[in-house]
């Protein structure tokens, strides 16, 4: 019999959001009710290391993330299992020749450099590491955009980190979500100035997951209608032009409103959900402050689901940014990231 253990590994980055997904059209799926796009850090600063084993002398799935064996029940993590085990299993059919990792238990082992409780988009690096450290195990063709269908089923955001650069969620129409996923804006290497200072506002888990949260959105808030219907879609478009003609005003001016539209929402909701905090609105006014003192847009806050404040500018424009905000939030933890580049494989022993 085969006792052979086959492993591959990968890193995934984080990826945030300039124009926010939030909300869902369906919940099963992780379909969103609206396109996104965000930018991919630099895995030198922020990544999920994942490394992906399977050996019929296993007893069971499992996932250790930081140490700690992890609940895999869950409908995201076993939509992913499922969907790539089908696929290895499609390849198996067509060769027999393949081992047949498909029916062996997998041990997933998963790393973050980062808090993950710290609200950093640790679900998108995560899901997107599991995802593409099986898809390398499992030796699929898939391209990472194929790879992003099975990602976006773990965790929405996760799509976005199958690419490096500033990457597009497209939302899609079909109900069965084949046409909901990512792909390429711009290479990292397109505009390789752009940085992201993380101010951790509170290290502290959020208050209501990106779940519920949305859940609670779509179904009580009026002002959610009309940011889907009218300001992302012409968000989407004036970022996509921004990053394109490498136009940094726009690009932070849409990043901001459209961090703001995202929170006023969550305000709106009943009861409202409030995700910033004291420290993240000292953040917005230190940018303020920054942009007026520099007379131009040098910098551009946005908010996830947490207080956490993620603060994007260009190198040249370093020394006032970060002085700025060594002298008004001291005390605040933080990273400094460039933008990264895709996902890579480590180790392939298949
Ligand atoms: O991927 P989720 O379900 O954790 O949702 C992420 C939602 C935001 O981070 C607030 C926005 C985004 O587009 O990443």
């Amino acid at each position: 019999a085969d006792t052979t253990v086959y492993r591959a590994g990968t890193t995934a980055p984080v990826n945030i959001a300039v124009v926010k997904y939030w909300g869902k059209r369906d919940a099963k799926l992780n379909l969103p009710t609206n396109s996104s796009i965000s930018v991919t850090l630099s895995q030198a600063d922020l990544r999920t290391l994942t490394t992906a084993s399977c050996s019929t002398t296993f007893t069971e799935d499992s996932l250790t993330l930081n140490g700690e064996l992890s609940d895999i029940s869950g409908a995201r993590t076993q939509a992913c299992f499922r969907e790539l085990r089908a696929r290895r299993a499609a390849l198996e059919a067509s060769d027999s020749s393949l081992p047949k990792l498909s029916t062996m238990p997998l041990k997933i082992v998963s790393e973050n450099n980062f808090p993950t409780a710290a609200g950093l988009a640790s679900s998108a690096a995560g899901f997107a590491a599991l995802v593409q450290a099986i898809a390398n195990l499992y030796e699929l063709p898939d391209s990472p955009s194929d790879l992003s269908l099975i990602a976006r089923q773990g965790s929405g955001s996760a799509c976005r980190s199958l690419f490096g650069g500033y990457v597009a969620w497209r939302m899609g129409e079909r109900e069965d979500g084949s046409d909901s996923k990512a792909d390429l804006v711009a290479e990292a290497s397109h505009w390789p100035s752009m940085r992201a200072l993380i101010l951790v506002a509170s290290a502290a888990k959020k208050g209501v997951s990106s779940t519920s949260g949305m859940q609670q959105t779509v179904a009580t808030s009026g002002l959610f209608k009309e940011r889907i219907e009218r300001i992302v879609p012409d968000n989407m478009v004036a970022m996509e032009d921004a990053i394109h003609n490498r136009n940094f005003e726009k690009f932070a001016e849409v990043s901001m409103r459209d961090s703001n539209s995202f929170h006023a929402c969550c305000a709106d909701t009943y009861p409202p959900i409030f995700y910033m905090n004291d420290v993240s609105r000292a953040a917005i006014r230190a940018v303020e402050s920054i942009n007026a003192k520099a007379g131009k847009t040098i910098a551009a806050y946005t908010f996830d689901a947490g207080p956490n404040c993620v603060v994007y500018y260009l190198e040249e424009d370093k020394e006032a940014v970060l002085g700025a905000f060594s002298e008004t939030l001291g005390s605040t933890s933080g990273w400094r990231a460039g933008v990264g580049s895709q996902s890579g494989v480590l180790d392939e022993t298949v």
